[in-house]
């Protein structure tokens, strides 16, 4: 596995692969990696000839200079990791070098902004668009891989790409899940044990709310009702947000019908949780019993990574 640090450096390789009759596939991460990341990897050696994968804890995109500072942080672990996965290139790039001196340029990704994350974490997603314009012209992919699990992140990436014309193809990888449900995520590794406990609730909050739309609800004053009753019996959650929206305009809806995304938000401890599901699909999981492990084939694998997450 190659180590590149210069963006100049990464762009020749990605110019070289193309000429040479290859394709470039590319995961973007902020490092801690997980099975969810390796998910998108395995999707992204599936989806094209080279798979880079970078990793920049992207500081425009945390809204609190404390949860910056505190982001987990792992290279040698995560190094290992991509080596053993046989990851061509990891990408890491320099804070300095990502936003020069003067750097003045935001990407704003309007109207998908206005609900779920975006309402709650203000500028988090012109951060993130801005860092992945920035990281797609650095690598110059043609197949990038992003997670379902931060649904609007891809939604908002994914119109980017269109609007811009940015000439890349996204791909979308399923939630990794663990036994339990909880959406895998690199901030799971701060939850205490009795949090960790507790946390599949969210994912069980979801599934109560498809299996209300499986029966034939659509009213989603009454889809929430019950995603809400099973996170109220799990002690010490805040819920931020729980909405069911339209997955094109990330907009609440009145009535779900089989589009509709349900969404959350909750603080547990100092953890911030977020999962989402399609109702009607989980409706069907949920029927036939395949809720979590069905949802990704890396759910069922085990990946060595960082203990505890
Ligand atoms: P990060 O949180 O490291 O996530 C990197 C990618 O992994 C994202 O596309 C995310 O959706 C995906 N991912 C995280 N957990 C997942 C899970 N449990 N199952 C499947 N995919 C999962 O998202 C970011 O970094 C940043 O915002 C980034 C896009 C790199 C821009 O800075």
């Amino acid at each position: 596995m190659k180590i590149v640090r210069s963006i100049a450096k990464m762009q020749e390789l990605s110019r070289q692969t193309r000429s040479a009759g290859l394709t470039v596939g590319f995961v973007p991460t902020m490092g801690y990696l997980h099975d969810g990341h390796v998910s998108l990897i395995r999707l992204a050696r599936e989806s094209a000839n080279v798979v880079v994968v970078s990793i920049f804890v992207n500081p425009t995109q945390f809204n609190s200079a404390d949860d910056f500072t505190n982001y987990p942080r792992d290279e040698k672990t995560d190094e290992a990791l991509l080596e053993e996965e046989g990851v061509d290139i990891l990408f890491l790039p320099d804070a300095a070098d990502v936003y020069p001196q003067g750097a003045a340029t935001r990407v704003a990704v309007s109207g998908l902004t206005d609900y779920l994350c975006g309402a709650f974490r203000p500028g988090h997603f012109e951060g993130v668009a801005t860092v992945v314009a920035a990281l797609l012209n650095m690598v110059l992919p043609d197949v990038a891989v992003f997670g379902r699990k931060d649904f609007q992140q891809i939604q908002i990436v994914r119109r980017m790409v269109r609007d811009l014309h940015f000439g890349v193809t996204i791909v979308e990888g399923a939630t990794s899940r663990e036994r339990d449900g909880l959406a895998r995520s690199s901030r799971n590794a701060r939850l205490c044990a009795a949090e960790r406990a507790v946390a599949g609730a969210i994912y069980a909050a979801l599934s109560a709310g498809a299996q209300e739309y499986g029966r034939g609800q659509r009213s989603v004053s009454v889809l929430k009702q019950a995603a809400l009753r099973r996170i109220e019996q799990a002690p010490g959650f805040r819920v931020e947000y729980l909405e069911v929206v339209d997955p094109d305009a990330i907009k609440p809806v009145d009535n779900a019908d089989e589009r509709s995304v349900m969404a959350i938000a909750a603080w547990l401890g100092p953890v911030r949780l977020i999962d989402n599901v399609t109702l009607a699909d989980q409706a069907l999981a949920v029927t036939e019993g395949t809720s979590t492990g069905a949802q990704s084939p890396a759910a069922n694998t085990a990946i060595p990574t960082h203990s505890g997450v």
